[in-house]
């Protein structure tokens, strides 16, 4: 049977999922509620991990360890790292890498974003969710949605040269917090991933404008794009 984990950062990104479902029980942990229920009949976990690499990470292994989830979507806003993603577009994952995890002075064997016991720099999501998420996104907003990487790092980035450098670094469409510690976390577990993401901001110095201003919009259409996914898989 399919358990779909969501997982989204803000409040923001994970309020209109919450209106949407049925909720059965909630359960406090790690200092997060934990949402059971169904999702356009789709067994769910919601849950609002916080901000950062590390708040993804442990909720994921909660969601894995305690709720057995099956497949997991991580969900909410981003930086747009290319200039065909305009605000509100949407990013399916490929895969997802670190932009900010570099061990290449212990050895330059390691590339910038792998973590030492990983032999590759991203960890890629699952091919079936990746179509059923770009399906979904397409539903929601035809003819702007993009499959691609995604980089994550423990930085809101807002300036020009920083941006650069993570496109460079990357090759990523679009940064956000908490895409490559859902996919390290899913990864190691053996759970199926995607990360859907809506962008809210360029990631260069009109961020900080912009942001605040675009952030809910952004945050919304993601929520209905990963409804259209659970309802997508409930068909499956
Ligand atoms: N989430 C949304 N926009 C972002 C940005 N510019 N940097 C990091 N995370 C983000």
């Amino acid at each position: 049977m399919t358990k779909l984990g969501i997982i989204g950062a803000m409040q923001v990104e994970v309020e209109t999922l919450l209106g949407e479902m049925t909720n059965q029980r909630t359960t406090r942990k790690a200092g997060s509620d934990f949402y059971e229920g169904t999702l356009e009949g789709l067994p769910v976990v919601v849950v609002q991990c916080g901000v950062g690499k590390v708040n993804a990470a442990l909720c994921v292994q909660i969601l894995c360890d305690c709720f057995q989830v099956t497949h997991i979507v991580n969900t909410g806003v981003a930086g747009s790292l290319c200039n065909e993603l305009d605000i509100g577009d949407l990013v399916i994952s490929r895969d997802a890498m670190y932009h900010d995890f570099d061990c290449g002075v212990i050895s330059p064997a390691y590339q910038v974003g792998q973590v030492p016991g990983f032999d590759t720099v991203a960890f890629p999501a699952d091919e079936k969710l990746i179509s059923y998420a770009f399906a979904a996104a397409e539903s929601v907003n035809p003819g702007h949605t993009r499959i691609g990487r995604v980089a994550s790092g423990d930085q809101f980035v807002c300036r020009k040269d920083q941006k650069e450098s993570i496109i460079s670094l990357t090759g990523a469409l679009c940064t956000e917090m908490e895409g490559a510690g859902t996919a390290q976390t899913a990864s190691r577990n053996g759970v199926p991933y995607v990360i859907i993401r809506a962008i809210s901001d360029k990631a260069d110095d009109s961020a900080e404008m912009d942001y605040p201003t675009f952030e809910t919009i952004a945050a919304h259409r993601c929520a209905q794009v990963t409804a259209s996914l659970a309802r997508q898989l409930n068909q499956k």
